[in-house]
């Protein structure tokens, strides 16, 4: 697709679709959040997240994201859920170099997110370190929603091994970088290939599963 086919494929779908109400009222939500942290995750993919953060309310169990950077997609997600939610991030950036990633890319610091994230301090808990070490003691927890943006291979498929068993009938995994990162795409790959639940490659680079 060209550079002109593909501003006029986002226009296009910007005037047929952003009007309907159901999607206008997500796109004011995202909008709010958007502004006040700063996230690398377009307007459209926060759509998606909010519109299962949403779906999954009904669902029991918290929340939880990984790879916080500087708490973009956190606020958003806080913002369309009442739930406790829980971040895990080394918050020292990325821990090692994988084809174009580099270690100690998009690090946001621990006091930074906190402080970025204060307004919903009363449920957020922090899990700084390197995943899936920084899961010590929290194996009783069960997720409703689960958004991971980890970039690297190791890290998404260390994260789908804790949290797919964790993660309640009906909830969501929403994982960005699908099929940006090659490391994310190998992963999703190999994880859901042993399973009997698919995976879903959404329209922005982003994939989800269903818990059966
Ligand atoms: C692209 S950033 C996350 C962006 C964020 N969701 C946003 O809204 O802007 C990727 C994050 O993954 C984290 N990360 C990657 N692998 C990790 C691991 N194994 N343990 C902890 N954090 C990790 C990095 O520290 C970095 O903050």
């Amino acid at each position: 697709m060209s550079n002109m086919q593909w501003a006029i494929s986002k226009f296009s779908y910007g005037v047929v679709n952003y009007r309907h109400p159901i999607r206008a009222k997500v796109f004011d939500a995202v909008q709010r959040a958007y502004g006040q942290t700063y996230t690398a995750t377009t307007p459209m993919e926060c759509a998606e997240i909010y519109h299962a953060v949403a779906a999954c309310e009904k669902i029991p169990g918290d929340i939880a994201e990984a790879g916080v950077f500087l708490g973009g997609t956190a606020r958003l997600i806080l913002s369309g859920s009442k739930k406790n939610v829980h971040l895990f991030d080394t918050f020292e950036g990325l821990p090692h170099d994988e084809g174009n990633f580099k270690s100690g890319e998009w690090k946001g610091s621990l006091p930074d997110v906190k402080r970025n994230l204060a307004e919903y301090a009363d449920r957020l808990e922090f899990h700084p370190g390197l995943f899936p070490g920084s899961t010590a003691g929290l194996d009783h927890l069960r997720f409703s929603f689960v958004h991971l943006d980890l970039d690297l291979y190791t890290s998404t498929l260390a994260a789908l091994e804790w949290f797919w068993p964790r993660l309640e009938k009906g909830g969501i995994i929403l994982s960005h970088d699908y099929p940006l990162s090659e490391g994310v795409v190998r992963a999703f790959h190999e994880f859901f290939d042993g399973l009997p639940e698919p995976f879903i490659p959404l329209s922005g680079n982003q994939c989800l599963a269903v818990k059966g």
